[in-house]
Order: structure tokens, then sequence, then C-alpha cells
């Protein structure tokens, strides 16, 4: 095949193929196991990643919006957020990638310096101990947080090539240097039993995100999913891996 060809066959693979047979430019393979590659390559893939990509239909992710967040812990409390956006994912940065041997398996860890969660909640039952109900907005802002996500994936076959899926069965840990919560209007806006609620939030932070924490982790790892099969159900599992 001449050059000319070689252009125009590209060409027509990209316009009848809706332009993702390969893998987008800035995510880089590398060869199994060279962490030390993945690591740079995700570092340089996620800026790009946050801002979205049509022909790749991934959504912009600055800022995150989600639709809702369900958070229960055991029957007596419940806490729903509605219209959620979440700003500050461009803080976040990739620090470690480990794809462990001879295993389907492979371990993340990020830092974010500031994610603010911004949205409309409606709270009811006890949270360490107190009574607490209301809705309005909410804004819970976390600064200097780590988050460490080991996943395993399954591999299968589809019309001749092999593609990956997550399994459910991922973990994610988090902590946060600090965390300020802020709900506008608790307990029907009796402004005394509110300026209480929420400085006793503030001061007791670390608590409050052992007793949600489970919740909100699984909505996130359920996230990380989806954006996730966007990319596996598309490219086979070798292009990701240089030869
Ligand atoms: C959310 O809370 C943080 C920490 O108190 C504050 O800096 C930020 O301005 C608040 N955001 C909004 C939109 O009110």
């Amino acid at each position: 095949m001449d050059m000319t060809m070689d252009v125009l066959f590209l060409v027509l693979l990209v316009i009848f193929e809706g332009g993702y047979t390969t893998l987008p430019p800035y995510i880089k393979p590398c060869k199994m196991y060279d962490d030390a590659c993945s690591l740079k390559s995700g570092q340089d893939a996620i800026p790009t990643l946050l801002k979205g990509d049509e022909k790749y239909h991934l959504p912009s992710l600055m800022p995150l919006k989600l639709p809702k967040i369900e958070v229960e812990s055991g029957p007596n409390f419940k806490l729903t957020m509605t219209d959620i956006i979440v700003n500050g994912l461009d803080t976040m940065e990739l620090v470690d990638y480990t794809h462990h041997r001879d295993e389907l398996a492979f371990t993340m860890h990020l830092k974010s310096k500031r994610l603010e969660v911004l949205g409309n909640y409606e709270i009811n039952g006890k949270l360490l101990m107190m009574p607490i109900e209301g809705s309005g907005p909410i804004n819970v802002t976390v600064e200097n947080s780590d988050f460490v996500y080991t996943f395993h994936i399954e591999l299968y076959d589809r019309d001749g090539e092999t593609y990956f899926n997550i399994l459910p069965n991922d973990e994610l840990t988090s902590s946060s240097e600090h965390a300020y919560f802020h709900m506008e209007n608790l307990f029907n806006g009796n402004k005394e039993l509110a300026d209480n609620m929420n400085k006793f939030l503030n001061e007791n932070s670390k608590e409050v995100f052992a007793e949600l924490g489970s919740s909100i982790r699984s909505t996130m790892r359920k996230a990380i999913r989806d954006v996730a099969t966007i990319f596996s159900k598309t490219f086979p599992y070798k292009d990701y891996f240089a030869e």
C-alpha cells in the first residue's frame, strides 16, 4: 500500500468506525508490569480525561455532576443528596500504580488537594447519637485526601477479541486531613439548633466520615467502574499494553 492509500484508508476508518477504533492518543500503552511507565501515562492522561471527549463519549468531569447519592447508615439514618456538583477533580493526582504480578489485579493511589461537594440534602435520623433532620443546600469540602483503589478484572471474548470488565469486588479506602460540612436550613431553619449541629459535625468530622464513609465510598466505586466501562467495552484488552 502506498502512502496515499494509507491515508485514505485511515480517513475511511475514522468516518465509518466513528473515530474510536484505537485508544485516544493521550492514553499511551505501556509494557505489561512496567508500572513506572503506566504511572506516567496515567498522570499525563488524567487532565485530558477530566475535560471529557465527545468523540469517545466521555462526559466532562469538571465539574463532576451526579444526580443523586443515598447514604444509609443502619435503620436510623438516611441522607439523600441530589443535583450534586463535585468541584476540584483537577486537583487530583495519580501518585502510585501497581499491576499485581500474575494476577488480574491493580492498585492506584490518588491524592486530591481540595474537593468541594455541593448540592441539596435531605437528612433524617441519628448521626453520632445526635438527632438530625432538615433539607436544603449542603456543602462538604475535603482537603488533602488520599484514595487507594484496588480492583480485579475478568477477561471475556467478544467477536474474536478479548475485552476486560472490572469486577464488583473492588476496594476503595480514603482519608482526609480536613473536612468541612455546612447544611443550610437544618431543623426547619431553627438557627440555634442548626448552628450547634453544624459546629458539632465540623468538630467531629473524622467520626462523621467513619460512620458515613462506607456508603459514600461504594457510590464512588460505582462511578469509577462506570467511567472505566466506557473504555473497557470499547477497546480490546491488548490495546492497553505495548508489545
Ligand atoms: C464550601 O465550604 C468551603 C469550606 O468552608 C468554603 O471555602 C467554600 O467557599 C464553600 N463553597 C460554597 C459554594 O459556598
